[in-house]
């Protein structure tokens, strides 16, 4: 394909810079019904295509973040909660304390950012209005931009200092999975780089990715059955703890765009404080707590659902006398909980829009990219 410009008055050519952005990419459906479907059972693929990034970017921008005075992530829906793991991941593995703060927000704290604030937004299309005018008033007050985007030449990847992309293709379900699991991958990288562990971080999300691929059907007939029984429930409730509390969220997140149920993810410690007043014979909780520091505590505060005739749906590598039914998740490093958690979840909320009959691929009100404020 050749490209010119011209000045339409002189009719001359313009010696502008043509950069090509991407291939059009085709996305087939091939044997899956729905593009989410799809999308969620490519990711031990994408997962790994995620770890594709340059070492240097990753080591200079790690270098960036630990020397900046003040850490913020901004983003919006499913891509705030990868940013919340990524708040807990540079504190656990790097010792650096950050904040995450939603876009739409991000305005109202603009006093506090200067040029020693590093932010990083997180944005699979890299065009949601709400993250952009907030990492414009970060740059007009001389912060450093870091952008986490899956498109290629998006207006955040434009605006950013440094980008990095998941390398996971056309998302093309409104409903965010792959992406997901995506930026999960690059915020534990920036993590480990912190640390001088990027190596040892591609070989275990690497292990992660394979352990997905086993796993990945093992709960089919589970989940098609537990669909069955959800689809004619009104509320439901996802606890959790530490860094694994952001996936009770995103689970949630997930339910109520394709099942258009009510449906809340919250610190499993918060359900004493006001919740477990809502929680009645069969209500159903989803408690994930994988075998890692988080598990003992979360089981306490779902057997406090359970004595008040809560219906508890564990999610773990180990099966437990308290869950009402098991959704299996591999073992894995401890860290890596999180992104092998969010799977049966994502699988969970397809399969109850099917059972009620809506279209995963496009629910009622949403669209793929918000693009007004
Ligand atoms: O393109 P973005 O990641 O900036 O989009 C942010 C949210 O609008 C998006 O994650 C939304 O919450 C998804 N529909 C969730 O599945």
């Amino acid at each position: 394909m050749v490209v010119e410009i011209f000045d339409v008055k002189t009719g001359k050519t313009l010696p502008k810079k043509i950069e090509i952005l991407a291939e059009e990419e085709k996305e087939d459906l091939l044997e899956e019904k729905h593009y989410m479907l799809k999308e969620i059972l490519e990711q031990p693929k994408t997962i790994v295509k995620a770890t594709e990034q340059e070492e240097q970017k990753l080591i200079d921008v790690a270098l960036d973040m630990l020397r900046a005075k003040t850490v913020v992530f901004t983003a919006c829906g499913t891509a705030r909660y990868a940013a919340i793991i990524g708040r807990y991941l540079l504190s656990k593995v790097a010792n650096k304390f950050s904040d995450v703060i939603m876009s739409h927000e991000f305005q109202y704290f603009s006093d506090s950012i200067d040029k020693d604030t590093l932010v990083i937004a997180v944005s699979q299309s890299g065009e949601t209005a709400d993250v952009l005018e907030g990492v414009e008033k970060a740059k007009e007050k001389g912060a450093k931009v870091i952008a986490i985007t899956n498109v290629v030449g998006s207006s955040l990847a434009r605006i950013a200092d440094y980008t990095f992309y998941l390398n996971c293709g056309t998302e093309v379900a409104v409903a965010s999975t792959k992406a997901f699991t995506g930026q999960l991958v690059v915020l534990y990288l920036l993590a480990f780089a912190a640390i001088n562990k990027i190596k040892k971080c591609k070989d275990s999300v690497t292990e992660v990715a394979k352990k997905i691929e086993e796993n990945i059907h093992q709960n089919d007939s589970v989940l098609k059955e537990l669909a069955e029984k959800m689809k004619d429930k009104k509320d439901i409730y996802y606890l959790a703890k530490g860094i694994d509390f952001a996936i009770a969220s995103e689970g949630a997140l997930k339910l109520k765009e394709l099942s258009y149920m009510h449906a809340e993810g919250m610190p499993a410690g918060e359900l004493k404080h006001g919740t477990l007043s809502l929680i009645e014979e069969g209500t159903p909780i989803v408690a994930i707590c994988p075998k890692d520091y988080t598990c003992k505590e979360t089981l306490n505060n779902a057997q406090e659902a359970k004595s008040r005739g809560g219906f508890i749906i564990g999610v773990s590598d180990e099966n437990n006398d308290l869950f009402d039914v098991w959704l299996k998740i591999p073992k894995v490093e401890e860290i890596y909980y999180p992104i092998v958690s969010v799977i049966p979840l994502q699988l969970l909320a397809y399969y109850t829009a099917v059972a009620k009959g809506n279209n995963p691929d496009k629910p009622r009100n949403l669209a793929k990219s918000v693009t007004v404020k």
